[in-house]
């Protein structure tokens, strides 16, 4: 069957999450045009995806999604036919700390993007708009329960209130003017190119530089973890082969508490750095609770794995291993990132002076 040349915008493609999928579409559909359109924040950076910046099929917009002309004026340039939409502020206690950008970005930015796309997609035309969300708008679970589909949104930290939001937009822009859209909730990503604030690029870099790594409250929250790969194969199956009007839960089946992953992450880092034994774990330091902080994660996959065929490939064992060599081969990485603004903020929210 002769494949449809697409023409994707490809928002937040800079950052962890978007570069991987920036990567793999660029690779794998040389016949599709891909744009990348990103702010480049703190979190967004053109290294992430030097593997691919001089292809044919690949071109790079500097801009802010809440600029509504800006993204006008790129649909009617570039005459878009699909949007998958990436682009956000991602992380948490950023949103505790300063919900102001959460709630421009993910939410009037989205706005923007679902204007952008209505006004110049005749009703009927075979566009897709695919919007990629995170779990962490169903709420927080008790020991038991699993997140579907259907369960009710119950945000509770800015960030993810922010996410609600721009889901629910999303939604109504289908139900209110057909605007051919569908939605993936997914779990926490790990792997390559991850910003070290998040829990397990900050732990790898602390333990390399034998800083001590913060465990929130008693470290027995739970978090569901997927290996970023499988995510981009994930949005790349949905993307295809998702159903119009549908949402698409994606995790990894491994669940770990805090603390004992950490503990894990211990292991392999002293392993690959040859220190003795339970040296790393000697870095484990617990310090105040983040405010509100959700419980527990948990997702139910199986309708994506079901009907589209898609599953997790990597164990979590390979995936920790793979990431952490990943990080110690890339240290000018880690300190190109790590320098200027981010080092000020991380000192100041654990009191280093
Ligand atoms: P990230 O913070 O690593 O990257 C976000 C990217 O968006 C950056 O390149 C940044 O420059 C860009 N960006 C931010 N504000 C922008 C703006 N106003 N205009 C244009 N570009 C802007 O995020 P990530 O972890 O890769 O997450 C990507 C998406 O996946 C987000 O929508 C997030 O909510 C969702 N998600 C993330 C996870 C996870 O575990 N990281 C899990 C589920 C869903
Ligand atoms: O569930 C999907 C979400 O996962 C995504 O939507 C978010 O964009 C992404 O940031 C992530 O959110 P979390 O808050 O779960 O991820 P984070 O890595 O910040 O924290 C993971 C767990 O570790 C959480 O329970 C808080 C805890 N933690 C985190 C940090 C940064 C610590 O104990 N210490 C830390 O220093």
């Amino acid at each position: 069957m002769e494949r449809i040349k697409r023409k994707i915008l490809i928002t937040g493609g800079a950052g962890f999450i978007g570069s991987h999928v920036i990567k793999l579409f660029v690779n794998n559909y040389p016949d599709y045009d891909i744009y990348n359109l990103d702010k480049l924040t703190y979190a967004g950076n053109l290294e992430n995806l030097k593997e691919i910046e001089t292809k044919d099929n690949y071109s790079f917009i500097k801009g802010d999604i809440v600029d509504s002309d800006l993204m006008q004026n790129i649909f009617q340039e570039f005459h878009f036919d699909s949007v998958i939409h990436l682009a956000a502020e991602s992380h948490v206690d950023r949103s505790i700390a300063n919900p102001k950008e959460f709630i421009d970005t993910n939410i009037l930015g989205t706005l923007n993007l679902l204007n952008a796309a209505r006004n110049e997609w005749a009703e009927g035309g075979n566009y897709r708009f695919y919007h990629i969300s995170t779990d962490e708008v169903y709420g927080s679970l008790g020991e038991d329960g699993i997140f579907l589909e259907t369960t009710a949104y119950d945000p509770r930290s800015p960030y993810s209130a922010s996410k609600a939001s721009s889901d629910h937009l999303v939604r109504a822009y289908y139900h209110t003017y057909k605007l051919p859209v569908v939605v993936s909730n997914c779990s926490n990503n790990y792997g390559a190119f991850q910003f070290p604030e998040k829990l397990i690029p900050l732990a790898i870099n602390n333990i390399q530089k034998k800083k001590d790594i913060p465990i929130y409250g008693k470290g027995e929250n739970i978090r569901d973890w997927l290996f970023v790969e499988d995510h981009a194969k994930a949005i790349d199956v949905i993307f295809h082969h998702g159903v119009i009007g549908e949402t698409y839960n994606v995790g990894g089946n491994n669940e770990w508490m805090n603390i004992n992953l950490i503990k894990a992450l211990c292991g392999i880092m002293d392993e690959k750095l040859k220190r003795d034994v339970g040296e790393s774990a000697k870095l484990i330091t617990f310090v105040e609770d983040r405010a509100g902080h959700d419980l527990r994660y948990a997702i139910d996959s199986s309708k994506l794995q079901n009907e589209l065929g898609w599953s997790p490939s990597l164990q979590f064992q390979e995936g920790l291993e793979k990431t952490v060599d990943w990080y110690l081969a890339n240290e000018d990485w880690l300190a190109s990132v790590t320098s200027g603004d981010y080092q000020k903020y991380y000192d100041n929210q654990y009191g280093i002076t």
